[in-house]
């Protein structure tokens, strides 16, 4: 069996270890894949996001199945190109990909479903929206509609602030087209997390929870990133209100969007706030989370193929998915100056050493092979993975395993499952 992981950061890299170990022991190849993914099989040197160039890479090879790691492709038809060509493909078409692709579309759907969510008003043109902030008063949230690489969302404390956000993504256009559109939004307070499932056009299985840590530093101070660490499960959500999360807000937004032909298959990703008054969803997103993946499958007990294909079947249950009570941490190892510009090509020592320990797993995001070394190439370059009994010995084996790692100008929070660890939100 041939497998095609579309991606090449550290979600990719955990996907094609998990996939590698399945029992029918397939063959892995990724697109463009990492210096991790190269050990597990094959890199095809074709970029994420180039669909024709991994149309074409596909019609020649014939995986037998191909799994989307990010959402450009996905919002630029990757699955319906592939699903013509009769190449089974795991990830929503286009249409269903809107769910991340377009705020609008997002909030549209959550309030045909009635699912909870922060208030919102839609605005296609700058004087409306200002008029609006100025009658609301802050605080707001002011959200670009299109895909903006997770920057498209302005927190903002101060009318100005919010001033200022909505003229960036209209006048300045500093998104380009994904601010055309805008939404103003109510802030809401609380804790977040994420919570994923599997979808096959109905049925909806949720993955295991987990927190992820947006910010660069400790605290939850500094920019916004990618995410620097995740752990697995999250304590703040406990398990009767997954049940909850699943039947008040992705089943209801399964239906609607089958209520409107859209067939959805794949994750379903909910980015929620643990608000007073229950749970919100902030945002959709239409893959695996990264780094929330990294310490996600590897309490994933036995197969994940039969899972992702019964995605495609229809045919998904309950059953197909078993979790260890295991806690799981992941650690970003970033480069210096990231999420800002960031030198590459730095030697990265000690990955082995890390690797041999027992219950760790290290999944390269930015890193590449040159000759015999293993050289940064990325801001997030490893995530840096333990399991433990507790949460506690999880998050002691992670950072012991990442002092065995160094590059220049590495560095990486001391906090992460601070919250849980804390015992904030039990
Ligand atoms: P999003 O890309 O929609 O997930 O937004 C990015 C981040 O902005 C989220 O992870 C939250 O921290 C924050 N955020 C988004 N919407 C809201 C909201 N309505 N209230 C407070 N914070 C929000
Ligand atoms: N960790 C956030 C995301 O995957 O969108």
């Amino acid at each position: 069996m041939k497998v095609l992981v579309v991606g090449g950061g550290g979600r990719e890299h955990a996907l094609a270890w998990k996939i590698a170990r399945d029992s029918r022991r397939p063959q892995i190849f990724c697109a463009p894949g990492n210096a991790g993914t190269a050990a597990l099989g094959t890199n095809v040197p074709i970029a994420a996001d180039d669909v024709a160039g991994l149309l074409e890479w596909a019609r020649g090879n014939r995986p037998d199945l191909t799994v989307v790691g990010p959402e450009a492709p996905l919002c630029a038809g990757l699955a319906d190109a592939f699903d013509a060509e009769g190449l089974r493909v795991f990830g929503p078409g286009r249409e269903g990909a809107r769910i991340e692709g377009s705020k609008v579309f997002a909030k549209e759907v959550m309030f045909g479903a009635g699912v909870p969510t922060a208030a919102a008003e839609v605005f296609d043109d700058v004087d409306s929206a200002l008029r609006y902030v100025r009658r609301r008063g802050a605080p707001l949230v002011v959200k670009a509609d299109g895909l903006a690489a997770g920057k498209g969302v302005s927190v903002c404390a101060t009318v100005e602030e919010a001033e200022r956000a909505v003229r960036a993504c209209m006048v300045d256009r500093v998104f380009g087209d994904a601010g055309n559109r805008i939404l103003v939004e109510e802030r809401l307070y609380g804790e977040e997390t994420s919570i994923l499932a599997l979808v096959d056009g109905e049925h909806v299985v949720l993955l295991a929870s987990s927190q992820d840590h947006k910010r660069a530093y400790d605290g939850d101070r500094g920019p916004n990133t990618g995410g620097m660490g995740a752990y697995s499960p999250a304590t703040v959500v406990e398990e009767r209100a997954l049940k909850d999360i699943r039947e008040r807000i992705l089943v209801p937004v399964i239906r609607e969007l089958a209520r409107r032909n859209v067939v959805y298959r794949g994750v379903l990703y909910a980015g929620l706030m643990i608000t007073e008054r229950g749970p919100r969803v902030l945002e959709f997103n239409c893959r695996f989370g990264d780094p929330e993946t990294q310490a996600i499958l590897p309490r994933w007990q036995g197969d994940i193929l039969a899972a992702l294909e019964a995605c495609l079947d229809g045919t998904l249950s309950d059953g197909m998915v078993q979790w260890s009570q295991s806690h799981c941490v992941c650690v970003v190892l970033a480069s210096g100056g990231y999420p800002g510009p960031y030198a590459k090509g730095k030697e990265i020592r000690g990955l082995d050493a890390a690797g041999q320990m027992a219950d760790v797993m290290i999944f390269h995001a930015g890193t590449r092979v040159e000759g015999t070394k293993v050289v940064t190439a990325g801001g997030r370059v490893v995530g840096v993975t333990a399991l433990g009994r507790t949460l506690p010995a999880a998050v002691d084996r992670a950072y012991e395993a990442v002092r065995r790692i160094s590059f220049e100008g590495m560095f990486y929070r001391r906090d992460i499952a601070y919250r849980a660890l804390n015992g904030a939100g039990r």
